[in-house]
């Protein structure tokens, strides 16, 4: 399916979390359903393949870690983990940025993939887009080349996707 909207009804939305005003979309129930799970990895392992063929998956903390693996695991590549500051050990390099309802940092290991090998970055949801440009940042900073960015869902109205300079895939936008 092209806009993936069979997915659509396995990301559930709690109004006023983790703050007042702000409507979380919750994309759990899509890895617990195994059929919606399959979907979910297909679809992905189909957007990844239509571009160049990437060297490493980075996976954002927290979701994209668990998404990541599976379609690394699909393509027969490596996956790197994306995470919040003081949590990866060794040498790191380190971005900061704003999010929907604050402010964070997030760092990777530098020897995550060499300078010049070909990066995908993953992660749940693009909101502002704060946490995928930093990571595309800090991927650039250390010699990648960042070939796209997925998310399983886009918030458009947010309008996240500017921020970023790589092409920007999301399977579900609201
Ligand atoms: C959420 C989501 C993305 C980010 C998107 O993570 O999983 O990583 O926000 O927002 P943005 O586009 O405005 O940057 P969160 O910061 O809630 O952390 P968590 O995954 O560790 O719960
Ligand atoms: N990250 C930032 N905004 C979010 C939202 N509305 N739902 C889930 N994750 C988010």
């Amino acid at each position: 399916m092209s806009n993936h909207s069979e997915l659509m009804k396995f990301v559930k939305e709690y109004p006023d979390f983790p703050k007042p005003g702000i409507t979380f979309r919750d994309v759990f129930p899509m890895f617990s359903d195994p059929q919606a799970l399959q979907s979910l990895v297909d679809a992905c392992v189909d957007i990844v393949s239509r571009g160049s063929r990437p060297d490493v998956i980075l996976g954002v903390e927290s979701r994209g870690f668990l998404l990541a693996p599976l379609i690394a695991y699909k393509l027969g590549i490596g996956f790197a983990p994306v995470r919040k500051v003081g949590k990866l050990p060794g040498r790191t390099a380190c971005e900061s940025y704003d999010l929907e309802y604050g402010q964070d940092s997030i760092e990777v290991q530098v020897d995550s993939f060499k300078p010049g090998q070909n990066v995908v970055v993953l992660d749940d949801l693009i909101a502002t887009g704060g946490t995928l440009s930093a990571t595309c940042k800090l991927a650039k900073k250390l010699g990648a080349n960042v070939i796209s960015c997925l998310t399983i869902v886009e918030l458009k109205d947010l309008g996240g996707r500017a921020k970023i300079d790589a092409p920007v895939f999301s399977l579900i936008t609201y």
